[in-house]
């Protein structure tokens, strides 16, 4: 048996100096793990303090111990120093490129249309109204017979429509099919009164123009109630456009003519661009369209199953990307669906 103090100020001394040969960081571990690492030549000397005479077993423990410091901060020094140099080895033989510029991380933005839609959630619910959706694709029933709509009637040619090859059922042209779908989801037997949006896409047979999509959202809006006027109508679109729009803005309504609604009208909004003295956007008439609407037609509202004779209400469509239009100056409606980032980002 060996006296575990042998040697000891001579293996120091050659551990420092080793150390002090070891140029990468793999020879560093290397060298702690002989040294002073779980099996290391002084971790087993310090185990071997039981071997000693009892009285000289604290001095060894002391000794052993400032041994062991010195080497591990001599080992931390040693280890800083040749990670330094291999970052810079690394730096300059061009493994690390610090002049390269950072990778963007883009982020994504909402689409126009749905700020858009939002913030008309966001007034509709303030006035009342709950957010309804309905179906895409809609019966022929649905999307004219039950809103005043027979085949062959005239009005039908408002509407250009996609055919599905299920005989009667097409891509719904408008939002108002969803009316039928609330009343009788809602309405009880027509005994509720009822306020909702219906917000969704359309679509139209169309040919695809500056001016015409075959696809574009809409928002229906419905409130049927036992005392619903036009003045109701008219103050609660009204109302709309002031906070849509600002509320310095004017609104205007005029005649129109839907199968669905009696009376109709289209509703106007002071041009937002010139401020009604006439301009290239408005056409020079100082006004822009922004809705169509009415009282409730009571063949609609039979077909909902309210009766006419009790219950009224109003409804309208509105046309978010149109308004979009309107309030940034969009000259082509076809940007919306174009998936150009050149559009998107500006929004
Ligand atoms: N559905 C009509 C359209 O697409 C708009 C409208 C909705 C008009 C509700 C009156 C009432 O043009």
């Amino acid at each position: 048996m060996h006296d575990p103090r042998q040697n000891l100020d001579t293996l120091l001394e050659i551990a420092l100096n080793e150390l002090g040969q070891q140029v990468t960081s793999d020879e560093v571990e290397n060298w702690e793990r002989k040294y002073i690492g779980k099996t290391g030549i002084f971790t087993q000397r310090s185990r071997m303090v039981g071997q000693l005479p009892a009285e000289e077993r604290a001095a060894f423990g002391k000794r052993i111990n400032d041994i062991k410091a010195t080497l591990l901060q001599a080992y931390a020094d040693r280890e800083k120093l040749v990670k330094e140099h291999e970052l810079a080895r690394d730096l300059e033989q061009g493994q690390i490129d610090v002049t390269l510029p950072g990778r963007a991380h883009p982020v994504g933005g909402l689409h126009p249309s749905t700020t858009t839609l939002r913030e008309f959630y966001a007034i509709w619910a303030e006035m009342g109204f709950q957010v309804y959706r309905s179906r895409d694709v809609e019966t022929d029933e649905m999307n004219f017979e039950l809103l005043n709509i027979p085949a062959h009637h005239p009005a039908r040619d408002m509407w250009d429509t996609f055919h599905t090859t299920t005989p009667g059922v097409v891509l719904r042209t408008h939002t108002s099919p969803g009316q039928i779908h609330a009343m009788r989801e809602f309405g009880e037997g027509g005994t509720q009164p009822i306020r909702v949006i219906l917000p969704g896409m359309c679509y139209r047979y169309e040919q695809v123009s500056v001016r015409s999509e075959i696809q574009f959202h809409q928002v229906e809006g419905v409130a049927i109630g036992k005392h619903i006027h036009l003045t109701d109508l008219k103050g609660t679109i009204a109302e709309f456009a002031r906070r849509m729009f600002g509320a310095d803005k004017d609104v205007r309504f005029r005649s129109s003519y839907f199968p669905f609604t009696e009376p109709s009208m289209e509703v106007d909004v002071e041009c937002l661009l010139c401020g009604g003295k006439g301009c290239q956007m408005c056409k020079y008439s100082g006004w822009l369209e922004i809705a169509g609407c009415g009282m409730m037609h009571p063949v609609v509202l039979r077909n909902g199953g309210y009766d006419p004779s009790e219950w009224s209400g109003f409804a309208f469509g509105m046309g978010p990307e149109r308004m979009i239009n309107l309030k940034y100056g969009v000259k082509d409606i076809r940007y919306y669906w174009g998936n150009d980032l050149r559009f998107l980002e500006q929004f």
